[in-house]
C-alpha cells in the first residue's frame, strides 16, 4: 500500500524549511507526497503563532478536517510547530479537536518518526512537547522542494525578547550550529546543483555567540571560500548587532547578494524602547548609511509594525519618516497582535483596531509607492535572474534578481536552475517582465 502525506505550513522561512524536514522524516518511512489532502494517510499542520491571524488560520484548517477524519478514521492528523509550543496550547488543542492524533513541538521535531511508532501501537493521542531545546542537528534529514534555492539553518532560537514577540518563548535560547557542519552542508548542496543558499536564523548577526568558535562574518568568509557561480542570502539581521565587519563581508564577496533584510519595526525612539529593540531611529539610519557606504548598489528591505501599545499619531509619523529616509525597496508590514505571555500583552494603552487599520493602510501605501518607483527604474535595464519556476497560466518562466525582485520571461527551453539575463521592458508593482538577452552565460 502507498502511504501519502500532506503538510500545511503557516510561518516564516524557518517554518517552511522545517516542513522540508518533516517531509524528510516521512519519506524515510516510506511515505510519498499526496496529490490532494483527501488522499493523504497523514496530514501534518506545521503551525505558527507570531500573530493571532496565523493561529486562527491553523485552527480553522484543523477544524475543517473533522469530516474527513470521520469518513477515514485511519488518516492520521499531526499538529506541530510554534503554536503547540506555547504554554497550555497542547491541552487547548486536544480539547478543541479531540480527533487530532499527534501533537509535537518545535524542540522535538526530529523525533516525529518515534511519535508515529508510538501512535501505531496506541488508540490514544500522542502528545509530546519538550520544555528544553532539542540538541539534535536536524539539517540532513530535509527533503528540499525549493530548488534552485536551499534553506540552511545556521542557528535556532532567539535571546532578544522584543516585548511584542512570542518567538523566544516557543523557540528557546539561541543555539548556533557548528560552522564546519554548515560549510559542509552548503558545499554539498552546491555540489548537488543548488544555485542559491539562504542562511536562516532569527538574528543571524549573533550567530556563534553561544559557541565562541566563529562569528557570522567569519562564517560568511568560510562559505565564500567556495568558488563558482552561486548566490548567498541570509535572514534575519537584527539592527542592534549589524556592524562594519558584516558590511565589509557583503562588499567583499561577489556571491553575497547586495540585499539586506533589516527589520526596523518602528521609527519612534519611545516605541523602540518599549519594544526592547535596543537601538534608536538615528542609530538604525547610521547602520543604513554604513551599508550604503561600503555597498553603494545595495537594497534594503524591512519589517514594520503599527499599533504597538501607546503608539500616537506622532509616533506613527516617525515611522513614515523613517521609511522614506531609509528608502526601503519593500517591507513586510504588520498590525501589532497581542501575544499572551509577552511583556507588551500586559501594557496599558492597547490601540483600537480602527486606528491600527487606518495606520497600516497609510503605511502600505507609502511602501508600495517606494516599491513601484524602484521597479520603474528597472525599465530598459538588463538584470540577471535565477530562473526558479514556470508559470503555467502566463506561459512564462520566472525567477528573482539579486534583490529578490521577480522577473518573468518567455523561453522555448527549460531554464529552471539557470542564471539568465533579461532586458526589462515592463514593470508592475513588484515584478518585472523582459526578454532574454542573446549573450550566453
Ligand atoms: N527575528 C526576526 C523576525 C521574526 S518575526 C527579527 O527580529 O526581525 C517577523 C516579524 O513579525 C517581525 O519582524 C515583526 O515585525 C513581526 N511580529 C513579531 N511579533 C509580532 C506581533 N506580536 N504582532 C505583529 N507583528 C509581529
Ligand atoms: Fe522576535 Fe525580536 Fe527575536 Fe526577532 S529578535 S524573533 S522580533 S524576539
Ligand atoms: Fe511563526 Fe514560529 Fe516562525 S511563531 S514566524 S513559525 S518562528
Amino acid at each position: 500500500m502507498h502511504k501519502y502525506y500532506w503538510i500545511t505550513t503557516y510561518g516564516c522561512q524557518m517554518n517552511v524549511h522545517e516542513s522540508e524536514k518533516i517531509a524528510g522524516i516521512l519519506r524515510a518511512r516510506g511515505y510519498e507526497q499526496a496529490e490532494r489532502e483527501e488522499d493523504a494517510d497523514i496530514v501534518v499542520f506545521n503551525t505558527c503563532c507570531i500573530r493571532e491571524n496565523a493561529e486562527n488560520h491553523a485552527y480553522g484548517n484543523i477544524g475543517a478536517l473533522k469530516k474527513l477524519k470521520k469518513s477515514r478514521p485511519s488518516m492520521l492528523i499531526a499538529v506541530g510547530g510554534c503554536m503547540t509550543q506555547q504554554a497550555g496550547a497542547a491541552e487547548k488543542l486536544r480539547k478543541k479537536f479531540p480527533f487530532v492524533d499527534i501533537v509535537f513541538g518545535t524542540h522535538n521535531l526530529s523525533v516525529l518518526g518515534e511519535l508515529l511508532d508510538k501512535k501505531a501501537g496506541s488508540k490514544k493521542a500522542v502528545v509530546d512537547i519538550w520544555d528544553k531545546e532539542g540538541e539534535a542537528d536536524t539539517e540532513d534529514i530535509s527533503f528540499r522542494t525549493s530548488y534552485p534555492n536551499a534553506w540552511v539553518n545556521i542557528m535556532y532560537g532567539c535571546n532578544n525578547f522584543c516585548s511584542y514577540c512570542i518567538v523566544p518563548y516557543v523557540r528557546g535560547r539561541e543555539r548556533s550550529r557548528e560552522s564546519g557542519a554548515i560549510v559542509r552542508e552548503v558545499n554539498a548542496l552546491l555540489d548537488e546543483g543548488y544555485k542559491e543558499i539562504t542562511l536562516l536564523g532569527q538574528n543571524v548577526n549573533s550567530y556563534g555567540n553561544d559557541r565562541g568558535e566563529c562569528s557570522f562574518p567569519q562564517l560568511l568568509h568560510k562559505i565564500c571560500e567556495r568558488d563558482g557561480k552561486y548566490r548567498l542570502r541570509f535572514m534575519t539581521s537584527n539592527p542592534k548587532d549589524f556592524g562594519e565587519e558584516l558590511v565589509r563581508a557583503i562588499a567583499e564577496h561577489e556571491q553575497i547578494c547586495n540585499l539586506v533584510h533589516l527589520p526596523v519595526q518602528a521609527g519612534s525612539d519611545r516605541i523602540l524602547r518599549l519594544m526592547n529593540r535596543k537601538y534608536t531611529a538615528k542609530e538604525y539610519l547610521q547602520k543604513v548609511e554604513l551599508l550604503r557606504k561600503y555597498v553603494p548598489d545595495c537594497q534594503l528591505t524591512s519589517d514594520i509594525m503599527v499599533g504597538f501599545p501607546t503608539e500616537t499619531e506622532e509616533d506613527f509619523q516617525a515611522t513614515l519618516e523613517l521609511v522614506k529616509e531609509a528608502r526601503f525597496a519593500t517591507a513586510f508590514t504588520f498590525v501589532y497582535s497581542r501575544r499572551s505571555g509577552t511583556v507588551a500583552a500586559d501594557m496599558e494603552g492597547q490601540i483600537p483596531e480602527e486606528v491600527q487599520k487606518e495606520r497600516i493602510m497609510r503605511l502600505v501605501e507609502l511602501v508600495n509607492a517606494q516599491t513601484r518607483e524602484l521597479s520603474a527604474a528597472y525599465r530598459g535595464k538588463t538584470v540577471e535572474i535565477l530562473c526558479e519556476d514556470f508559470d503555467q497560466k502566463r506561459g512564462l518562466y520566472l525567477g528573482r534578481d539579486e534583490y529578490g525582485r521577480m522577473g518573468y520571461f518567455r523561453s522555448d527551453t527549460d531554464r529552471i536552475g539557470e542564471f539568465v539575463k533579461l532586458n526589462i521592458s515592463q514593470t508592475s508593482g513588484v515584478s518585472l517582465e523582459g526578454e532574454l538577452t542573446q549573450e550566453k552565460e
